[in-house]
């Protein structure tokens, strides 16, 4: 490496490096600013090459423009562009605070430059007369102007590929390469993954420390796994109920409590009332087949058809608010719809009378008086029935309302749908609600009134009671015939 004392070409950021420099918070932008004015310029100087691309300083470049400061410069050169690219991280990496992101996907960088440097070297060789084997790889990146983001394209999942695995295990094991920067091994197979897979804007929040790389990596792992699971569904190799839920990391619970509480972003759109997808898949799983078709009639986000189509169920959506082009407007106050009448299974997730009425609107059931809305489900267990549906899953808690005779209870919808006398529980599920719904000021507010707030929630799943049965078909009473 040799230093000069002129260059060339006007100074200016260089278009991939600049990529490497994680950027300040305002807040250090501001502080440097600061001691640059108060130095009048005379701070650590702008490092550039010959053709005058930065190779240390952006900051400070920019900072002494904005004050209308000439700063320092120093030129180096380098014997060649990886080696000058090594600069470029060493000088990040020593400089102030990073995120762990932002150390980790540096050091991954300097390994994997290092690993092109060795390569290039060796192919100088080979071209000098020494037998060496294929270098082909390195030819894209012998100019060494690596984006930050291109670098890690070649690498297979596992990280490299096969061959670079070798020579990275022999130079640095991952343990070495995270004690380096830091951080714990599962932490750096994360970055790894995120450098070849997170867009622009999630490696960006990621290095600012504006977003936590677990979270970005398990989204992305499971969106990946989405699209095999549907690349598998599309080409027709169905998985049978089981093995679908475990593909999809979704416990399968064979008793009477299901306790989901999260929303699963993987299925249905952000809707207020969103139910956590482990329901919809038990369900289907403990009372329904393959190939059913299920209806919706209050769809909200969609969930359950997403998760029919996944488990090879047919599904109709209905709403009066249809929020996509899966879901078609219908009041259910007007019946069932047409279409939907030869459905096997009907999935009803209502809104819990005024819990949302808001969100809902004026149409909704919501909106009803108690009387009213109570009649709803009288004429579906009604409607239901002479449309020749065999089983419903109802969800519904308990509701207080702001006076003792606005409370409905889980029993009263039952009494309605038993009232039209065609239908009998076949199960009851407790799917209590998520604990997270309670807050601090709720339990200081109801400790304080000596009330009880309400968790309370359940899955019924009614059958026709003239449902028949084959003699040598024994009654499925929600136990999966393992
Ligand atoms: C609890 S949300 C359903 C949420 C849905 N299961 C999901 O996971 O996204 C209840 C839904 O009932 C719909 N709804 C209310 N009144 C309706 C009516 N009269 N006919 C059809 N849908 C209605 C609301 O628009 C809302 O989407």
């Amino acid at each position: 490496m040799t230093q000069d004392s002129y260059v060339n070409l006007p100074i200016r950021p260089h278009p991939e490096y600049s990529t490497i420099v994680p950027p300040l918070k305002p807040e250090e932008y501001e502080t440097l600013s600061d001691s640059i004015r108060r130095n009048n310029g005379n701070w650590d100087a702008v490092v550039v090459n010959k053709e005058g691309f930065i190779l240390d300083g952006n900051h400070r470049y920019k900072i002494c423009n904005e004050l209308g400061i000439e700063p320092n410069y120093e030129v180096k050169e380098f014997n060649s562009a990886l080696e000058e690219k090594l600069f470029v991280i060493d000088s990040n990496l020593a400089r102030r605070q990073l995120t762990d992101y932002a150390r980790t996907e540096l050091i991954l960088l300097k390994k994997q430059t290092y690993l092109d440097l060795g390569k290039k070297n060796m192919s100088e060789a080979g071209k000098a007369g020494v037998a060496i084997r294929d270098s082909n790889n390195i030819a894209d990146n012998e100019e060494g102007f690596i984006n930050i983001d291109k670098a890690f394209d070649t690498r297979t999942d596992s990280g490299y590929a096969a061959d670079e695995q070798i020579s990275i295990n022999t130079i640095n094991t991952q343990k070495e390469l995270a004690d380096e920067a830091g951080v714990s091994t599962g932490f750096l197979y994360e970055v790894e993954y995120l450098t070849k897979h997170a867009t622009q804007e999630q490696k960006q929040e990621l290095r600012e420390g504006k977003a936590k790389s677990h979270s970005i990596f398990r989204d992305i792992r499971q969106q990946e796994k989405l699209g095999i699971l549907d690349k598998k569904i599309e080409q027709g190799t169905a998985l049978n109920d089981l093995e679908m839920a475990s593909s999809l990391n979704i416990s399968i619970r064979p008793y009477d409590v299901w306790n989901y509480s999260e929303i699963d972003e993987r299925f249905g759109q952000r809707y207020p009332g969103n139910i956590p997808a482990g329901i919809v898949v038990n369900t289907l799983v403990f009372f329904t087949e393959p190939g059913d078709l299920v209806l919706d009639p209050m769809a909200g986000g969609g969930v359950v058809g997403d998760v029919c189509r996944r488990f090879g169920r047919k599904c109709l959506m209905y709403d009066i608010n249809p929020v996509r082009e899966d879901i078609i407007k219908h009041d259910l106050k007007q019946g069932i719809p047409k279409g939907a009448k030869n459905a096997d299974f009907v999935f009803w997730d209502p809104p819990y009378y005024k819990i949302k009425e808001q969100e809902y609107g004026p149409q909704s059931i919501s909106a009803l008086p108690k009387s009213e809305y109570m009649k709803v489900f009288e004429d579906a267990a009604e409607c239901f029935a002479e449309n020749g549906i065999k089983k419903i899953a109802l969800l519904m808690p308990d509701y207080y309302g702001k006076n003792p005779d606005e409370n409905i209870f889980i029993d009263e919808y039952i009494a309605q749908f038993k009232k039209y006398g065609e239908w009998r529980i076949l199960r009851r599920v407790h799917c209590p609600l998520a604990t997270q719904q309670i807050t601090a000021y709720t339990i200081a507010t109801r400790l304080k009134t000596k009330t009880l707030s309400w968790l309370a929630r359940d899955l019924i799943i009614f059958e026709r009671v003239n449902e028949y049965y084959n003699e040598s078909e024994m009654p499925r009473t929600g136990a999966l015939a393992l």
